[in-house]
């Protein structure tokens, strides 16, 4: 039978029993258990293969519980907050002792955020707790976008999926921090960092590319398909040295000139970033059952959701 269903208080019921389910957000599914259940949150690292030391985000519905959450909310988080909760932001601020190591990998700081899904706010809503969720595939793999992702990835492992449908942005949140009150970006993701300086201006970047004690989702390696994968800016004159190989191509917007023998998907026919990093996930799942040789990318403009696009292809390629 599938585990994947739209019943709300089974979802509740599970949580409540110290369980784990697999939740919709509007970035990614997510794995979620109670943050105050130590079995759930054990439950979470084993399940994901995901090492103690990278931690989780916690999810809430209101501001409320942010305030329970944290000691401290900068000006400039106050203003994110505003601006973009519920949303694919996440706040990493200064946690308040009641937040569980196992959360926060002994970290005196907690990411929190709120998501912007219909279905998940409620559950949230009902739960005395809010949950802390990875996205819900094993370590290193690609994000699942829909129900059936999670469903290949962990149906002898959990047992319940809540259906939300497509994930709408499709890509994981930004993650914002502060160091000595200054607004620090470590992970690339839904919104733009043209978007984020807009609101609380300039703002240092550190989303690294090497293994990252302080952030390690930022893993080279992640995100990932199986099959071999390469970012390159003249996918034509690439494909060409690989004529006898099975590949599989993934553009930005249409007007091309594919050769005919290769597979190609184009994220967003006219050219809408917005739209392409919507799919992308989803296009890396479908390219990954196709038996390819390879799968060659074609490199993102540099701007807005491009970045975060060419960031996530850049480790699907290590
Ligand atoms: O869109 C998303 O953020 C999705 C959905 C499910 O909400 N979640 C997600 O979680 O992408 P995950 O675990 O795959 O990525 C969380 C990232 C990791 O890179 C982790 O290192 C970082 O957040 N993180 C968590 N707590 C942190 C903290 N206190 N300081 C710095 N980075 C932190
Ligand atoms: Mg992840």
């Amino acid at each position: 039978m599938s585990i994947v269903s739209k019943d709300i208080q089974k979802a509740v019921s599970i949580l409540n029993n110290d369980d784990v389910v697999a939740i919709p957000t509007e970035t990614v599914y997510g794995l979620a258990g109670n943050i105050y259940s130590e079995k759930a949150i054990r439950k979470i690292f084993e399940i994901k293969q995901r090492p103690l030391f990278n931690p989780l985000i916690v999810h809430v519905h209101s501001l409320e519980s942010v305030e329970d959450l944290v000691s401290e909310f900068p000006e400039k988080a106050r203003k994110l907050a505003r601006a973009f909760w519920p949303g694919s932001l996440t706040l990493v601020l200064k946690k308040k002792p009641k937040v569980p190591d196992l959360i926060t990998a002994g970290k005196d700081t907690v990411a929190i955020r709120m998501p912007n899904h219909p279905v998940t706010l409620h559950l949230l809503k009902t739960l005395s707790f809010p949950l802390a969720a990875p996205s819900a595939n094993p370590f290193g793999c690609i994000s699942p976008t829909r129900a059936a992702h999670v469903e290949g990835y962990f149906k002898d492992t959990i047992k319940m999926v809540l259906d939300g449908g497509d994930c709408k942005n499709g890509i994981e949140s930004t993650i914002i921090g502060f160091e000595d009150d200054q607004p620090v970006l470590y992970r690339l993701g839904s919104i733009s960092i043209e978007d984020i300086t807009a609101v609380i201006g300039a703002i240092k970047i550190r989303n690294k590319k090497e293994l990252a004690p302080d952030a390690p989702g930022m893993l080279a390696r992640h995100y990932a398909p199986k099959t071999k994968t390469f970012l390159v800016k003249d996918v034509a004159s690439f494909v060409r040295k690989y004529s006898n190989k099975k590949i599989g191509v993934i553009r930005f917007k249409d007007g091309h000139d594919d050769a005919k023998m290769i597979h190609v998907e184009v994220l967003s026919k006219s050219g809408d970033l917005k739209e392409a990093a919507s799919k992308l996930y989803s296009t890396l799942h479908k390219l990954d059952t196709l038996h390819l040789d390879m799968i060659v990318a074609e490199t993102f403009p540099d701007y807005g959701l491009g970045k975060s696009i060419n960031d996530r292809l850049f480790r699907a390629t290590k």
